[in-house]
């Protein structure tokens, strides 16, 4: 296997508070990213992504594990000795330089040739959309401008690894939609790994190759995009990443990879089993997308009787309530003793195909595209 551009081992960073409390800001993490990755520290606020940044980036020092670039430990490793370099969300531009002094100033510091720092950095510039700003001075840039000038500079000595910190969290929607884009096209074509923290589900979803899904100090699960939403391990994360149902119910048996789930009515549901934590005999949620489920009106010959099998769960029951919202329809659903979302696409005609408050109906799902979770 080739070396991981990035390694965190069983990383524990200890703060003490103002009260003299000690907090334990990252708990036992460890993290293998890829050469050419671009990997999300997905979480909550207070979570452990920053202070696993900046101990990666060497501005905190562990308080024990460790933490290795391609390969090489870098405890000790003063931070501009190692090839990473760091963007944060509030750009930290020098103010009375220009620009292009900005850009330069790294390349300067290394002693790199004015000339060829120069070259550099307007290829730099030209990169990030900016090839004409360089006279100007970070005031007179706008948020988003700021934010690529930053990216410049960080990207012009080609560090093995950015890290990033939130570096579109100051820009308004429809720029960060747009700055999303910008910035993983650019990071495909510079071929640079990224670590990019955000507490933004969505936008770890959509840019990240891999995220990890971090809660008060632990990374709880790490995958791809799909794997995180489609199968979570826990219900921190199942709930934390889009929009989930949590059907309450007992485990009652294992059979492989599947769990027996008895809801709170009394019928049985057959589920995947990926947390390892459910255990048998104990309080479990059946974890349930709401754009998994099929809807159908249940005529008076259908069975009544609730059917789960490894392929297939089908739970009669009614529907509690109905919004129309445009793309989708929404209905609460309320069967077997347990109430849940459903998520509809509305491709055929808005109301006609809608079914009313009251109508009884089938909802089934794919046994598998449900999780049971402690
Ligand atoms: N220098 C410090 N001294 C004491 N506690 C700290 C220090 N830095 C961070 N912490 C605490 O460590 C925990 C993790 O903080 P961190 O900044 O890593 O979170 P975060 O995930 O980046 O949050 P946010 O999304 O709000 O930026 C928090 O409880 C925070 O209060
Ligand atoms: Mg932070």
């Amino acid at each position: 296997m080739a070396t991981p551009a990035v390694e965190v081992r069983e990383l524990v960073k200890d703060f003490v508070d103002g009260a003299g409390q000690v907090v334990r800001a990252v708990d036992d993490v460890s993290l293998s990213i890829r050469e050419g990755e671009f990997f999300a520290l997905l979480g909550p606020s207070g979570c452990g992504k920053t202070t696993t940044l900046r101990v990666v980036a060497g501005f905190e020092d562990p308080t024990s594990g460790s933490v290795l670039l391609r390969g090489r430990p870098v405890l000790g490793v003063p931070a501009f000795h190692r090839p990473v370099n760091t963007v944060f969300q509030d750009y930290a531009l020098f103010p009375h330089m220009t620009v292009l002094q900005n850009v330069m100033f790294g390349l300067r510091m290394a002693k790199v040739s004015a000339a060829e720092a120069r070259r550099r950095s307007l290829e730099a510039l030209a990169m990030v959309h900016l090839p004409d700003a360089g006279e100007r001075r970070p005031g007179q840039l706008s948020g988003g401008q700021k934010q690529r000038v930053a990216l410049a500079r960080a990207l012009v000595n080609r560090p093995a690894v950015l890290l990033l910190d939130e570096p579109l969290g100051a820009l308004d929607l429809k720029l960060r939609k747009a700055m999303q884009y910008e910035l993983k096209q650019l990071q495909q074509q510079v071929g640079i790994t990224f670590v990019y923290v955000t507490h933004d589900q969505e936008e770890a979803l959509t840019m990240a190759d891999r995220i990890a899904v971090m809660s008060a100090g632990k990374a709880l699960q790490v995958g791809t995009p799909d794997a995180v939403y489609e199968r979570p391990s826990s219900r921190f994360v199942a709930d934390f990443i889009g929009e989930t149902n949590f059907l309450e119910g007992t485990l009652e048996a294992r059979y492989g990879e599947r769990g027996v789930v008895r809801l709170a009515g009394g019928a049985t549901v057959a589920a995947a089993l990926r947390d390892p934590a459910a255990a048998v005999g104990h309080a479990v949620a059946v974890a349930l997308r709401p754009e998994k489920v099929t809807l159908a009106a249940r005529d008076a010959s259908a069975s009544s009787l609730p059917r789960s099998d490894d392929a297939t769960t089908e739970l009669p029951g009614v529907v509690a309530d109905v919004h129309y919202i445009g793309t989708d329809t929404r209905y609460r659903v309320r069967a077997a003793g347990v109430e849940f979302v459903v998520r509809v696409q509305n491709r055929q005609t808005g109301f006609d195909a809608m079914l009313p408050r009251g109508t009884e109906v089938v909802a089934s799902w794919r046994s598998d595209h449900a999780s049971v979770l402690a």
